[in-house]
């Protein structure tokens, strides 16, 4: 037997008695006559003594362990005399009576303790090392429990967990797909699953009912920190329900990890909003809101009719744009010259593309703006006024074409937000966003894709106009958006064979393509399709989420870099001659 207790188990309660430990050391102290261990496993650090006067040739034994090596420890456990309060085993330690190396190890890479001096790459390349930091560990500790939670949930509203395959065909989910070439097919391939859409729809048919699954998916497409190419859904499916029994359904998921993982309640329902209202109050289809700062034009949109505050006053950049509108920063009207320059040069960024902001300011000495010089104060005022706007607030004022300049507003809301402090991360704000568009189109070649995937069904009402008005058919689609984080989506599917041979022909594609690609999913809902829907959300993300973090890999046991590559096993990596031979490949260049 290696251990008798773990490295975070002994307590005060365990006073005198024997024990041997097993574990990583994490540092050597050395006192002159007295030499302490930090002795660390996944379950904590226990501190091992030694003393040159009861046991010297121990004691130097145990001045030669390096860092990391792995050992075990007999002894007696004892109180400690300096107590540390910041660990749970610190009022013990203990008097090493027998010390075995059980594996000495190499000088590590970066420190092993809650905090690292490794950069990202080096901590990517030791991975197993950096797993080895408790705060590390713990983001695994939390998806561990969450997938439990999960499970135990969707078990209780009576989802059956079903595995769906990985070698497979082309699923539509926006990206490209990774593709493994056959070896018995020569020149056929398999394409890995972006998502198990198609199969959990299959499994409906097949009269499942409620289906979910914790499961990788697969996409080839430009990484983010809230991206990776292989990442994990909780996948989703249920049939005979609508839109409501779907958000009802998931929004008790959400309530349910919120509460046994976080201890969080909500009162109410989470609130909803229309895609069409996030855009014009927000900018983007997930806004964040732990705070306002909610859009107000000072144009006249058609979609919100109220009188024009800035037309015809000889401001040439409101005078020429499609809309002008801004948000209020509250209590910031003291900010500097200086600073409102730099929220100038954040929108000028050429990844933003913003020409620039116009400022209006209500301080002590009144109202102020960057623009007096063409309007007057009593229009000053009416802007003020519509923003609803008190002494020492702030209004930051964009103009150009509406779409565009909404999602540079959306970036300059958010880089306030943050500069306000106002996107803590233990603060949590639900969001349904409804209603979607079920189509949009790309500027360039004025093709139409599907705004969620091509099995999404219009509304019953807007059906009729699939094929002569796309782009006025709303979807029975829905994100569940949580702090301006995307945690998941779905919709209610086609389930009639007319319907999605006509989406496909709206999205291009020919009958013979569409047949070819999809032709047994059409086929299944031939044989006694029920209505059905779903969902799924993004686990990395929402673990992420609820851990505090930023970026997913942290999430993520053995993640990508940002160009696709895991850098501890160098892959991707070539394949030999002999394999592509098999393969009937050839690789050009
Ligand atoms: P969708 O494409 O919206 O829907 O994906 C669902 C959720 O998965 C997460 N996600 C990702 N997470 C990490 N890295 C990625 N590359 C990545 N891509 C997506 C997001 C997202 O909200 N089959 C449909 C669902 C359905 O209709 O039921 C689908 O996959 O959190």
């Amino acid at each position: 037997m290696y251990r008798t207790h773990t490295c975070g188990e002994l307590r005060l309660a365990d006073a005198g008695k024997t024990v041997t430990l097993a574990g990583w050391v994490q540092r050597t102290r050395d006192l002159g006559g007295l030499t302490f261990i930090d002795l660390r496993d996944r379950y904590g650090i226990t501190q091992l003594g030694f003393n040159m006067e009861r046991d010297k040739a121990l004691c130097e034994q145990a001045r030669q362990l390096g860092r990391e090596f792995v050992v075990q420890a007999t002894g007696t456990v004892k109180e400690r005399e300096s107590k540390n309060a910041n660990i749970p085993t610190g009022e013990v330690e203990l008097i090493v009576t027998g010390l075995k190396v059980l594996n000495a190890a190499q000088v590590p890479p970066f420190t092993i303790e809650e905090e690292t001096d490794g950069g990202d790459e080096l901590r990517m390349k030791y991975r197993y090392l950096d797993l080895r930091r408790a705060n590390v560990r713990r983001n695994f500790e939390l998806r561990h429990r969450m997938a439990i939670e999960v499970r135990n949930y969707l078990s209780a509203q009576h989802f059956l967990e079903v595995e769906t395959p990985v070698l497979i065909k082309s699923t539509p989910e926006g990206a490209r797909d990774f593709v493994v070439p056959s070896r018995m097919h020569q020149g056929e391939f398999y394409a890995l699953p972006q998502s198990p859409q198609t199969f959990k729809q299959l499994l409906m048919v097949a009269g499942m009912d409620r289906y979910f699954q914790i499961v990788k998916c697969f996409r080839d497409e430009d990484l983010r920190a809230d991206r990776q190419p292989e990442f994990t859904q909780i996948d989703c499916e249920m049939a005979f329900v609508e839109q409501e029994d779907i958000l009802q359904t998931f929004e008790g998921l959400a309530k349910h990890l919120f509460k046994t993982i976080l201890g969080k309640e909500f009162a109410g329902p989470f609130p909803r909003m229309t895609f069409e209202e996030a855009m014009r109050r927000y900018g983007c289809d997930k806004p964040d809101l732990r705070f306002g700062m909610r859009f107000e034009s000072l144009t006249a949109p058609e979609d919100a009719p109220q009188e024009d505050l800035v037309k015809g006053h000889g401001f040439k950049v409101f005078d020429e744009a499609e809309l002008v509108v801004g948000i209020k920063a509250e209590g910031c009207a003291h900010w500097s010259r200086k600073q409102t320059d730099a929220l100038i040069d954040f929108v000028k960024k050429p990844q933003i593309g913003a020409t620039g902001i116009v400022f209006v300011k209500w301080t002590g000495e009144g109202l102020k703006s960057t623009v007096d010089k063409f309007y007057a104060p009593e229009v000053v005022q009416q802007w003020a006024a519509r923003f609803g706007m008190k002494q020492g607030d702030l209004l930051c004022i964009m103009a150009g074409k509406a779409d565009k300049t909404r999602k540079q507003l959306n970036e300059l809301r958010l880089h306030l937000g943050d500069q306000l402090g106002l996107r803590d991360p233990w603060t949590f704000s639900p969001l349904w966003v409804v209603d979607f568009p079920l189509l949009e189109q790309d500027e360039e070649s004025g093709r139409w894709h599907a705004m969620h995937h091509p099995f999404t069904s219009p509304k019953p009402e807007d059906a009729h106009k699939l094929e002569s008005d796309p782009g006025s058919v709303k979807a029975n689609a829905y994100d569940l958006v949580i702090n301006g984080t995307e945690i998941g989506g779905g919709s209610i599917r086609i389930h009639d064979r007319a319907l999605q041979e006509a989406m496909f022909r709206v999205l291009g594609f020919s009958d013979a393509d569409a047949r070819a690609k999809f032709g047994f999913l059409m086929d299944a809902f031939e044989y006694g399709a029920p209505p059905h829907g779903g969902a799924a959300f993004g686990f990395d993300r929402w673990v992420a989420l609820f851990g505090g973090r930023s970026d997913i890999r942290e999430c993520i046991a053995f993640p990508k870099n940002n160009a696709g590559r895991d850098v501890m096993i160098d892959a991707p990596s070539p394949i030999d001659g002999e394999q592509l031979k098999e393969l009937g490949l050839e690789v050009k260049g």
